[in-house]
């Protein structure tokens, strides 16, 4: 290729400078009015009640936990396909995280294995909507009922992708975005908890913000419980604002990105792209395929500078949640053949047609 095609590119304009600049203008940068306009825009956007800003998805993620009260003693059952993120915030909230083989169609969370490793110190399920993906949330939430479980989506790659067209992240009790560069808007790093309950909500902004569950003057304040510091500033609201202004020209081009490599690699031998469901709302993050002999191709197109990306390991091939390969024959069979493809919102459709094309010579 004659220019680089890249994975990803975050993109920012006049919009988000604007909105910074008044922000730095205001001389009140910490977590404040802008936050809250920016919650109250992402809650309207995601049809739930509450938003509460945090610093990242994996705070998000810790965040909800500790709200429903998740800790010692307890398991969370999470997909051993993820990014380590999702197993890191249930350690963080002192919780056992237990991993749970995936569907091989999707990669998602498998409701079937889930059923085999619940315990009595099962607490909650943390079901990942992969690449925008979701997962089985009629089983899983069945499941949950079942068994007095309680449901926190990791949303981080799904904002505004929906299920029959109610957003993924607003199936459980509480649902996690993440901000982070490589996501549908970004503030540079950053978080979203999604909730419809009240109470949840008071707690989480309890928890990011030293036990208060109002937002406080910095001295005699009423510090209800112990709580931390994962506030989200004024300044990273304003660029999620400014990002927002461009989210449908994004979610279309997300989708038309994903269309192009399934029309352009439809019938090409030895690759096979996962498929969305476009009509009931998806939105594909990144398009993702599994190919028979990833690693060589995955090489060769770097060489021609096209940018993709290979799958996470299996977090039970990862140190700290090592396991047993025999108790994950879908992820230890699938995941080394599975690949994102550039993803980037500035890729042409001419562009995702010459990639098919060049994965086309490739495998031939
Ligand atoms: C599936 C998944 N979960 C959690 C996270 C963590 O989000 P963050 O990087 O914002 O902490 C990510 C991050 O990209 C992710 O892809």
């Amino acid at each position: 290729m004659n220019r680089k095609l890249d994975f990803w590119i975050p993109q920012f304009g006049a919009d988000e400078k604007a909105l910074v600049a008044d922000v730095l203008d205001s001389s009140f940068l910490n977590d404040g009015e802008v936050t809250t306009q920016f919650e109250r825009q992402t809650a309207e956007l995601l049809g739930c009640r509450h938003v509460v800003a945090t610093t990242s998805g994996t705070t998000a993620i810790f965040l909800a936990l500790a709200g429903i009260g998740v800790g010692a003693g307890d398991e969370v059952l999470v997909p051993d396909v993820t990014f380590i993120a999702t197993a890191n915030a249930v350690t963080l909230a002192g919780a056992k995280p237990v991993l749970v083989d995936v569907d091989p169609q999707k990669l998602t969370i498998d409701p079937q294995c889930i059923e085999r490793a619940i315990t009595p110190r099962t607490k909650a399920i943390v079901p990942v909507h992969v690449s925008g993906r979701a997962a089985d949330m009629g089983g899983i939430l069945d499941i949950a009922k079942r068994h007095g479980l309680l449901v926190v989506e990791d949303a981080a790659e799904a904002f505004l992708s929906k299920h029959e067209g109610k957003a993924l992240g607003t199936f459980g009790v509480a649902g996690c975005y993440s901000l982070s560069p490589n996501k549908t808007i970004t503030t540079g790093q950053g978080g979203l908890i999604a909730t419809d309950d009240d109470r949840l909500h008071v707690r989480l902004r309890e928890l990011k913000d030293q036990g208060r569950p109002e937002r406080g003057s910095g001295g005699d304040d009423a510090h209800n419980s112990i709580g931390y510091n994962f506030k989200f500033t004024n300044l990273q609201a304003a660029v999620g604002l400014g990002q927002l202004r461009d989210l449908s020209r994004r979610l279309e081009r997300m989708r038309d990105i994903y269309r192009g490599y399934a029309e352009g690699l439809r019938g090409v031998r030895g690759v096979s792209v996962l498929p969305f469901c476009i009509e009931g709302g998806e939105v594909p993050q990144w398009t993702d395929v599994f190919v028979e002999r990833r690693d060589a191709l995955y090489d060769q197109l770097v060489a021609r500078r096209i940018c993709g990306r290979r799958f996470w390991h299996p977090l039970h091939t990862q140190a700290p949640y090592r396991a047993s390969d025999e108790l994950f024959p879908n992820s230890t069979k699938l995941v080394p053949h599975a690949m994102w493809l550039p993803s980037a919102f500035t890729l042409s459709d001419a562009d995702v047609t010459a990639v098919c094309g060049e994965i086309q010579e490739i495998l031939a």
